[in-house]
């Protein structure tokens, strides 16, 4: 299968989401499809897969012109696309969604899906039991049961829209093996949002390069038998990152600022939680401190902060803040007295899907029994400048591209906390707007305020941080000297060798 967009057009108001693009998808070729965050690549993809109409122009496939409406079209139309939120049904095991999400719906036998559903998996080495209730999986495992039950209804392109955000290192790997099969045994193409350079460096034939909804470039990434150098990936990171961006980035290096006194304390802690052995940890936090936590997802890592943010359980052991044991506070005591907890998933805890920009901040404010809202406005429209969100005041939130919701989140944090709990608080966006992002939390720092946060990117953390904890399956380990790791050894402790 050979696909082809045709002066494909998109308006959302005023803004030109895309903006005549022109391209053509090879039959076998992995493509990276890369913007900074804003530029039109998710409703180009959606467009694609039958989730949004076009304006105007058109898709060929093997230079048929085909007019589809919908998803379930497009897939009858050999195109399907992995939702960033999975659309899985969270009370029924793998094997009923598959069969649900088949094409024969209900009437496939039983018996007869688990054995394609257990074939499929083992030729992935993907690992799905397929009598787990959804609820009990990983992303990373539910995003393979949505690409078997795609490659099950018969789909000859894939597009996956930031795959790789939440899951972990080796499940990236899998995740890639899989892709890479799937685009040289079975001629599949494989279209992939990201905005990992490493990853689509790694992963990628080819690249196509959106830029406030233009398309901008293309450009053929290193052929995968030659040897990847540092030097090499670094070389072409560079050129992409002018394409996306119009200019070249700046190192980045933290800058360092006096460290304090402490400000959080947790001793001996033990969080409670059923599945994992949780070992105690001891920490503690000095004002202007950042503090990174890495570890493969569900190590232990999410809990400890929830714990240290009180919204998670502890058995034993104790929490001060501030010079507060806060072991048996709420989270809404803590944020009084100026801790932030900053949760990763989007639109499930951060942000509330229906509400404008300018509601949201009146939910942040101080006084919510008396809203002035033309003063809300103007604090909108300020974090909107401040933040360089691209979007309006009166925008829903779900109506902004996925980085942009990201600033939105960081914006809606005080100025002036004394710490700040953070889950990635980089995820989905791109390079340049998560060093900008990180600009405002150090700035933030400087002026006293202490960070915890964990990140899968394993650079991010050696940046940013002072301080760094492993956690492996519940064990936690910090890092002797940040300054002196390097990422390849982090990447081997995260793995639980120590
Ligand atoms: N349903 C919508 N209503 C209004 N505007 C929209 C809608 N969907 C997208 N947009 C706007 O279109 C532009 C492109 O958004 P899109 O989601 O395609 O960006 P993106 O390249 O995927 O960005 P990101 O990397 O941040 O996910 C953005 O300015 C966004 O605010
Ligand atoms: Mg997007």
């Amino acid at each position: 299968m050979d696909i082809e967009l045709r002066n494909i057009h998109k308006r959302f108001g005023a803004i030109h989401a895309n903006n005549d693009i022109n391209v053509r998808f090879r039959h076998g070729r992995i493509v990276g499809i890369l913007g900074e965050n804003g530029a039109g690549k998710s409703t180009l993809m959606k467009i694609l897969s039958g989730f949004q109409p076009a304006d105007q122009g058109d898709i060929l496939i093997d230079d048929r012109r085909i007019d589809y409406k919908g998803p379930t079209a497009a897939i009858a139309n050999g195109i399907g696309m992995l939702q960033q939120d999975p659309l899985d049904v969270g009370a029924f095991t793998v094997l009923e969604n598959f069969i649900y999400g088949g094409a024969e719906g209900l009437t496939l036998k039983r018996a007869q899906a688990e054995a394609q559903l257990s074939d499929l998996t083992a030729r992935f080495g993907f690992e799905l039991d397929p009598h787990q209730p959804i609820d009990n999986l990983l992303i990373a495992q539910r995003q393979q049961l949505e690409i078997i039950r795609l490659l099950a209804l018969g789909v000859e392109t894939l597009i996956l829209d930031e795959p790789t955000t939440g899951i972990s290192a080796e499940q990236k790997d899998i995740l890639f093996d899989a892709l890479r099969r799937l685009a040289r045994d079975e001629g599949m193409i494989i279209l992939l949002v990201s905005h990992k350079l490493e990853d689509v460096i790694d992963l990628c034939d080819e690249v196509v390069v959106l830029r406030a909804g233009l398309m901008v470039g293309e450009m053929d990434m290193p052929a995968s038998d030659k040897d990847l150098t540092s030097a090499l990936i670094a070389d072409t990171k560079g050129q992409l990152v002018t394409m996306m961006f119009g200019e070249e980035l700046d190192a980045q290096s933290r800058p360092h600022y006096e460290i304090g006194a402490p400000v959080f304390i947790a001793d001996k802690l033990i969080v409670q939680d059923l599945r994992l052995d949780m070992q105690p940890i001891s920490l503690t936090v000095h004002a202007g401190e950042v503090i990174g936590l890495a570890g493969l997802g569900g190590s232990g890592q999410e809990l400890f902060m929830r714990a240290c943010a009180r919204i998670q359980r502890v058995n034993s052991g104790s929490l001060h803040f501030d010079g507060n044991n806060i072991t048996g506070a709420s989270y809404r005591q803590l944020f009084r007295r100026g801790c932030v907890f900053g949760a990763a998933g989007r639109l499930e805890e951060g942000l509330i899907a229906g509400l404008t920009l300018i509601e949201h901040t009146a939910l942040v404010a101080d006084d919510k029994l008396q809203i002035d809202w033309k003063s809300v406005a103007k604090r909108a429209d300020t974090r909107i400048d401040h933040y360089r969100i691209k979007g309006a005041a009166t925008d829903n939130i779900e109506q902004l591209s996925g980085g942009n919701q990201q600033r939105m989140l960081i914006g809606l944090l005080p100025d002036d906390p004394k710490m700040l709990i953070l889950e990635q608080p980089t995820r989905g966006l791109d390079v340049d707007s998560a060093r900008w992002i990180w600009t405002q939390l150090l700035e933030r720092c400087a002026r006293g305020a202490a960070i915890i946060f964990n990140s899968s990117d394993l650079e991010e953390l050696v940046t940013y941080s002072d301080r760094i904890l492993v956690f492996y399956a519940g064990r936690v380990h910090e890092l002797p000297d940040v300054s002196r790791t390097s990422i390849d050894e982090l990447g081997h402790l995260i793995g639980g060798e120590f």
